[in-house]
């Protein structure tokens, strides 16, 4: 006969551990409709599951034309950043149950970026602004070298942090001066200046910081800190924008 810690023990074990779900999704198919609409999927999920999860369920089994970007569903990628519930935030580093799932919850595009259709956003403006500020190791040493270029600990300490980016603009779209003209270069491209201008094997720091001099460059950041609330990988953003507001300054990095 069981008895009831053993009962107890085998309804924890067959329990269910689905709950439902409500994804309120803003919807934008130019073909269709000028205007974005929400709308809403109920979903039968465990809440450890994902927001990409969610999102997959809902294009395999509900509405195949849901679109949106992913690839390594793991956080490498940087490819699924979206809003959700307000914020910015990577969709397959996102729990269900880290957001409330007794309300629903919200999910669209980020913003600042022309959106394509439903969470695709034009990535170009964002791509150029990363391209402009020559995200690529620069020598001007004509010798061609005969082994690697050596750095010391202390170096590389200086923009550890700044590697980590993966170019997910997820800090970039959440940036309010970014939202009013879309010109400002944004904090992922000073991120990804900041990773080469602190490089001490680097030579085109000066120039990397002529360009962000521009009057849509650095001294466009008000530092709200929402880009490094926003961060998914943790890069402390605003004082990597400080450190390239600093450099110009003191022209010393
Ligand atoms: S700095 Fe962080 S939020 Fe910005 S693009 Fe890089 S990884 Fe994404
Ligand atoms: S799918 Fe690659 S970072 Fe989320």
């Amino acid at each position: 006969m069981a008895t009831p810690v053993l009962d107890k023990v085998e309804a924890e074990s067959t329990a269910s551990p689905y709950i439902t779900v409500t994804f309120r999704i803003r919807r934008f198919n130019p073909e269709v409709s000028a205007e974005t609409t929400w709308e809403d999927f109920q979903l039968e999920i465990d809440p450890k599951e994902r927001v990409l999860d969610g999102l997959h369920k809902i294009k395999w089994d509900l509405d195949g034309t849901l679109t949106f970007r992913r690839s390594c569903a793991h956080g490498i990628c940087g490819s699924d950043a979206m809003r959700i519930n307000g914020k910015n935030r990577l969709a397959c580093k996102t729990l269900i149950k880290d957001i409330n799932p007794e309300k629903p919850i919200t999910v669209e595009a980020i913003k600042g970026l022309t959106v394509l259709k439903d969470l695709v956003v034009d990535m170009e403006p964002f791509f150029q602004a990363y391209r402009d500020v020559m995200p690529f190791l620069i020598s001007y040493d004509k010798n061609e070298p005969t082994r690697e270029r050596l750095q010391s600990p202390q170096d590389r300490e200086r923009f550890d942090d700044t590697t980590k980016c993966i170019l997910c603009a997820a800090c970039t779209s959440s940036c309010p001066v970014f939202w009013n003209d879309g010109q400002y270069f944004g904090p992922a491209a000073i991120v990804n200046a900041h990773r080469f201008i602190f490089d001490s094997r680097d030579d085109a720091g000066e120039q990397r910081l002529e360009i962000l001099n521009d009057k849509d460059g650095v001294w466009r950041c008000r530092t709200t800190f929402n880009c490094t609330d926003a961060c998914p990988r943790g890069i402390e953003v605003t004082k990597a924008i400080q450190e390239v507001k600093r450099a110009l300054i003191t022209r010393r990095f």
